[in-house]
């Protein structure tokens, strides 16, 4: 087992913060960021790029727990200090609709070496971090998930989805929009500067959005690519309102002339109005020599298709889960939240791990909101914690959960109300992987 709270006679689990080159816990963090590219197959990193992603990884004020073996390892092969499982955290807002925000733990770089896997270190790291994040005042856990099969035994259900797709912007692309701003091209670095700035009006209009980390600027703005290197290929446009304030940018890439058709990929698309969005896409449906547009990490609920004069220019592929939650609080989750529509609803949640498990009645009169506890209470729905982070956003209905056997509906329509109550003002969707 691997509770950070208690050392066991095969494994020792150590958690400390992503620290500055000066801090004695620095080589521990080299070495946790080494096994996390192992656990993800990456190619082995330079001390430079580590030092980078370390520097990154100290402005998002990280928490990295390492799993480490006591025994001495045999000859040649890795030394102790390198983990044999890593964890990490964040702490961010979660935009949870109608400009309401909920501290979220944030959970990534989940990783166990093969040689130790299935020898319970996963259940230990995260049943203890949940634990203790609901100490720490948390309603609420996500994860982004490599496998769909993994998380939700700990009590994460899919909360929003995402697509990619592929648009032609050849003739019959145009857009039904008359600009109110303008589009001008800018040295992508700005975006270094920019880039959180716009993210954080995007954010703050998106329900399921939650902040994002300090790799998204340099990635974005081309400082930085994924393996450390400058990323030449990256362009810019920014996006002007009518007041002159940038509220929006796209950054993308040309594929090359190999890739035909010949195709401009989107790196990042964020804009926060909707005359933006469409400006945007305008400008990237002008750029000459250029067959297609595609957009790997693109929304499912997307106003592009609609405003197209064809909306079959867009082709959209590989529909898949994106943000995963955990209810640990259900008063505080609840509470948390602004309801589309009035209501009064008795929940009883299952909770296999205990956190969230209870009967509670959500009342919403004119946007006042209360949460009460009703031990024992007759149930209008039933749920597993899992479906409640599902149903959380609003992005998946519980009355496709019912119809799924997930949900157990006691009152007739009670599930198309919770549909109605959990509704948002916009589509969620999450821009934000971690
Ligand atoms: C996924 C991973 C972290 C699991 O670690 P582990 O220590 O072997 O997991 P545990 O032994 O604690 O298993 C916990 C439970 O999850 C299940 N499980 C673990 N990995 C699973 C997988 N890939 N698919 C389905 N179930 C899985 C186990 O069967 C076990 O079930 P149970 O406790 O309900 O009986 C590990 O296999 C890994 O590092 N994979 C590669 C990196 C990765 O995918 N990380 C996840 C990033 S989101």
């Amino acid at each position: 087992m691997a509770d950070p709270r208690e050392t066991t006679e095969k494994y020792t689990i150590k958690r400390f913060r992503s620290v500055g080159k000066e801090d004695p816990d620095y080589g521990q963090a080299r070495e946790w960021l080494r096994a996390v590219g192992f656990g993800f197959h990456d190619e082995q990193r330079s001390d430079e790029l580590i030092d980078k992603i370390l520097a990154m990884y100290q402005a998002d004020n990280r928490e990295l727990t390492g799993v480490y073996v006591n025994d001495e390892p045999p000859l040649h092969a890795l030394n102790p200090g390198f983990p044999v499982a890593t964890f990490g955290t964040l702490e961010n807002k979660l935009n949870v609709g109608y400009g309401r925000e909920l501290p979220t733990r944030q959970i990534t770089a989940v990783t166990v070496r093969g040689t130790h896997r299935r020898h319970g270190i996963l259940r230990g790291m995260m049943t203890a971090d949940l634990a203790d994040a609901k100490d720490d005042g948390f309603a609420m856990a996500a994860l982004t998930a490599s496998e769909a099969s993994i998380y939700g035994r700990f009590g994460f259900g899919v909360a929003t989805f995402e697509r990619s797709i592929k648009v032609d912007t050849g003739p019959k692309f145009r857009i039904r929009h008359e600009p109110v701003g303008r589009v001008e091209i800018a040295d992508p670095r700005v975006l270094l500067e920019l880039a959180p700035e716009v993210f954080e009006r995007v954010h703050h209009r998106t329900p399921g959005s939650i902040v994002r980390q300090d790799a998204y600027r340099h990635q974005v703005s081309g400082a930085m690519n994924r393996e450390g290197a400058e990323d030449k290929a990256i362009k810019c446009a920014l996006h002007y309102g009518p007041n002159a304030t940038i509220d929006g940018y796209v950054s993308y890439k040309f594929a090359g002339w190999d890739t035909k058709p010949y195709t401009v990929e989107v790196v990042d698309l964020v804009a926060s109005t909707d005359e933006a969005y469409l400006e945007l896409w305008q400008f990237l449906g002008s750029i000459d020599l250029v067959d297609q547009v595609s957009w790997a990490d693109a929304p499912v609920e997307d106003p592009l298709a609609w405003a197209l004069v064809d909306g079959r220019c867009v082709t959209a592929s590989d529909y898949r889960d994106m943000l995963w939650l955990r209810v640990l609080d259900v008063p505080a989750a609840l509470s948390a939240r602004r309801y589309g529509a009035d209501g009064r609803l008795v929940l009883q949640v299952h909770d296999a791990l205990g956190f969230a498990d209870g009967t509670w009645e959500l009342a919403s009169d004119g946007g006042l909101v209360t949460v009460t506890e009703v031990p024992g209470g007759n149930p209008d729905l039933s749920m597993d914690v899992t479906d409640l982070g599902s149903v959380y956003l609003g992005a998946v209905s519980p009355v496709i959960l019912a119809s799924a056997g997930r949900i157990r509906e006691h009152s007739p329509g009670a599930a198309l109300a919770a549909q109605h109550m959990f509704a948002v003002e916009r589509p969620a969707h999450c821009l934000t992987h971690f």
